[in-house]
């Protein structure tokens, strides 16, 4: 196992906190910090990350008002952050640069090109995709002029033992003194594995392992609009699935693309539904009901928040406040980071590994 560097208690600066996945990921590796400030705009996340986190410093700001001479007065050891993935998403415009979602962005580049006192560490997140992107040449640009070294990664929580998938762009920096011209200039390749987690197992863990009990559960059901209009494009999984899909921040308002719905039926076998005699009858369905009434008998509903956090690798100890709601919750769940994956990578960044 790798040594971690734990020669002090790092200082950390958190951008585009979110609900602390982060934080959270920090937590899990092991290694002794401070988050020393958190930043993000939007006041439900903000809830959330007060909730779990009260003795954090959380600034309810824009990252764009943040200058060379702020951060470097806080000095922090290790920047985290996950830009808005809006001007990256496969679906989206792709404007990229030009978006005005990553203004914040291009400014804390610039940022540190120009501070005296540069993080050592850095890690970057975002969705597949920001790889292609002018960003990630502004990134890796940046990093490398201020003596970076940087190692970039494409993962998903299925390749490490977890029913999910959820591919995503890392970056991981680290600032030396000692790095030739060669390091600094060569382009780093896209890897799609960790050097020391082991992720070529085949044994997987399986969804059920991820469910609430269900005495303490309240459960949303599939609604009969999704059974009569969308069952085709449902992702159905049951507890014993070993994988499940992303889960978007528009979980429950779409029947497709936004996550799985768990069939509470424990005597139908999901491995391969849609290809089944029922889907088979339900593509031949003359209306509806009909359709409704073919699905009904699986008992579909949704993961509950607390399901789809538990998932995405956050300890039992994160809360959804009461003034949260569930709607909220998915959407800020949907936002956010698998924790597992990332502190993985932040063990492996703050390694003598790395
Ligand atoms: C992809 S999410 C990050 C999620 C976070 N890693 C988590 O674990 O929840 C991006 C976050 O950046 C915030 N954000 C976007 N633009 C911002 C800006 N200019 N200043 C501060 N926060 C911003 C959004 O409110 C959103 O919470």
């Amino acid at each position: 196992m790798e040594s971690l560097e734990v020669e002090r208690n790092w200082s950390v600066l958190e951008f585009y906190a979110g609900i602390g996945g982060m934080h959270f990921a920090l937590r899990a590796c092991g290694v002794p910090f401070k988050v020393v400030g958190a930043f993000d705009i939007n006041t439900t996340t903000n809830q959330i990350y007060a909730h779990n986190f009260p003795n954090v410093l959380l600034h309810q700001r824009n990252i764009q008002v943040l200058t060379t001479k702020t951060l470097d007065k806080i000095n922090a050891d290790i920047w985290t952050m996950s830009p808005p993935c809006q001007p990256f998403t496969r679906l989206g415009k792709k404007l990229d640069v030009e978006d005005r979602r990553t203004d914040s962005f291009k400014i804390l580049m610039q940022n540190l090109v120009e501070m005296q006192n540069p993080p050592r560490f850095i890690l970057l997140e975002n969705v597949k995709g920001f790889e292609t992107s002018e960003a990630r040449e502004l990134l890796i640009e940046t990093l490398q002029k201020r003596s970076y070294i940087v190692k970039e990664y494409l993962l998903s929580p299925a390749q490490f033992q977890i029913p999910n998938s959820r591919p995503r762009y890392y970056a991981l920096a680290r600032r030396t003194e000692g790095a030739t011209d060669v390091e600094l200039s060569s382009q780093p390749t896209l890897l799609t594995e960790l050097p020391f987690a082991s992720s070529a197992s085949t044994c997987c863990h399986s969804v059920g392992e991820y469910l609430q009990d269900s005495a303490g559960a309240e459960y949303e059901l599939v609604p009969d609009k999704f059974l009569g209009k969308h069952g085709i494009v449902l992702d159905i999984v049951d507890r014993r699935s070993t994988r499940s899909s992303c889960f978007t921040k528009s979980y429950t308002q779409y029947a497709g693309g936004t996550g799985s719905v768990l069939c509470t039926n424990d005597d139908v076998q999901t491995d391969n539904i849609k290809t089944s005699s029922l889907f088979e009858r339900y593509e031949k369905c003359v209306d509806d009901e009909e359709r409704i009434a073919l699905l009904r008998p699986l008992g579909l509903r949704f993961f509950t928040p607390r399901e789809v956090a538990n998932i995405m690798g956050f300890p039992s100890t994160f809360e959804q406040p009461p003034m949260t709601s569930s709607r909220q919750m998915y959407k800020a769940l949907g936002n956010s980071i698998n924790v597992v994956v990332v502190s993985l990578l932040l063990r492996y960044l703050l390694s003598a590994e790395f």
